[in-house]
């Protein structure tokens, strides 16, 4: 079996798979960290040398491969993983896979990120906690589609790491 975490940044994916980890025995490990590892370059700048959509090619390979290996393993995704190219039916198909969406609130999840938003491409441009909320809005508005059609949805706030690993 795969288990496999999905979310928005900052959800708590790294943390939970983390955790999981420890607790099933199954090897974890981390898309974007993956990414980086073959590329032998963090993922800013991946973004600012070669572009986001090379990115995204990147992270469909890497995903396709480490879903048709045969090992068990723990698997967090990146936040935009499941709502690009084929990744998603990738990730539905494999009857080895079980697909779970973290859900963490708008209000958690600009708490958590406004402390953070440097090391994310995606928000480091984003110079105040208004805009970085409204951004965080628009696009889980559009994520929400993709992320929802999990095997699983468990909502994070006001749970420790633990507690969400165990559900
Ligand atoms: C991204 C999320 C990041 C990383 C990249 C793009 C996204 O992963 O893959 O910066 O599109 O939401 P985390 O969710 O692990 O921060």
């Amino acid at each position: 079996m795969k288990i496999i975490l999905s979310g928005y940044m900052g959800s708590g994916k790294t943390a939970v798979g983390n955790e999981l980890s420890q607790v099933t025995g199954l090897r974890f490990l981390d898309l974007d960290e993956e990414i980086s590892r073959r590329e032998g370059r963090n993922i800013p700048e991946i973004f600012k040398t070669s572009g986001e959509i090379y990115f995204r090619k990147k992270e469909s390979e890497v995903l396709q491969e480490l879903i048709n290996s045969s090992e068990d393993l723990v698997l967090s995704l990146g936040g935009g993983t499941p709502c690009y190219g084929k990744n998603l039916q990738l990730l539905q198909e494999d009857y080895e896979v079980k697909l779970i969406y973290l859900k963490t609130s708008l209000e958690e999840l600009t708490d958590r990120l406004f402390k953070e938003m440097e090391q994310r491409p995606l928000i480091s441009h984003l110079d105040n906690r208004e805009l970085l909320e409204d951004f965080i809005r628009k696009h889980l508005f559009e994520r929400t589609y993709y992320y929802n059609q999990s095997d699983k949805i468990i909502t994070t706030d006001g749970k420790t790491v633990k507690q969400v690993a165990g559900e």
